[in-house]
């Protein structure tokens, strides 16, 4: 009903060399071990993204993701990238509000909201990053943290473009820290962010909505992981970075 994806989040990781040969390895590893129809995305830095869009362009499941985009469509803005820049390479979906965007570059929900709509305005999908910090879970306030996270970015959407999003929801202490959260944990939550999309897109669109779990994923938990029935696949940081090991991940639906 819903598509499964497997996204990875290279960061800041992978010289243009480096990120080349891994992005091939992954390619003819897919190419050669995926039988299911899962999505594969490589969400790789912005200097990758022409190379490596090249080279999965005869691989059917293998598409591209930037990390950030602007919120502004043109102008002087130094160091920014546009969402029609990424869309001119052939980019296909866009990772925003990231918890190292929101922590580092202090990235707003109202500002992602921003980058959201300009992902849409050039034909891309976001992949929107929501997820409590340990204090939080702690306080037991993370559903009601993480459903306004969305509620704020993205509840301002048409139905048209809401049914095409992915969601990943990464609990911040999960992330890079070797510490993931358990499969009820993650099933939990992500039952109660589909419920909070039903609420106000109704059930029908809410269940064609990807919702992928991130922190600390690795071909030795992802199995358990993705069994949750509202957990529809990863974003994977660290694992991402082994082809190995990240192909082992799209293997474990
Ligand atoms: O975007 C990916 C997440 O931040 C997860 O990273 O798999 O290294 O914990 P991790």
């Amino acid at each position: 009903m819903r598509d499964k994806i497997v996204a990875g989040n290279w960061k800041m990781h992978k010289t243009l060399e480096e990120g080349k040969i891994l992005a091939s390895e992954v390619v003819n590893i897919v190419t050669d071990e995926v039988n299911s129809d899962a999505k594969v995305i490589l969400g790789t830095p912005f200097v990758h993204l022409d190379s490596v869009s090249k080279l999965i362009k005869d691989s059917a499941n293998v598409f591209i993701a930037a990390q950030n985009c602007s919120e502004h469509e043109q102008g002087a803005y130094t160091g920014e990238i546009s969402a029609a820049m990424l869309a001119s390479m052939g980019v296909d979906y866009v990772i925003l509000g990231h918890s190292e965007r929101r922590e580092y570059f202090n990235e707003s929900n109202e500002q992602l909201a921003a980058k959201v709509d300009k992902v849409y305005e050039h034909g891309m999908i976001p992949i929107f990053c929501c997820g409590e910090a340990l204090d939080i879970r702690e306080a037991g306030t993370e559903v009601d943290f993480v459903c306004q996270q969305l509620t704020e970015s993205i509840f301002h959407l048409s139905n048209e473009q809401f049914e095409k999003i992915v969601i990943a929801y990464e609990p911040i202490w999960a992330i890079g820290t070797g510490r993931t959260a358990s499969s009820e944990q993650a099933q939990e939550m992500h039952d109660a962010i589909r419920k909070h999309l039903a609420s106000k897109y109704g059930q029908e669109i809410a269940d064609k909505v990807s919702i992928l779990y991130g922190g600390s994923c690795k071909p030795s938990n992802a199995k358990e992981i993705f069994a949750g029935k509202d957990v529809d696949g990863g974003l994977i940081g660290g694992a991402s970075l082994v082809a190995r090991d990240f192909v082992d991940i799209v293997k474990s639906f």
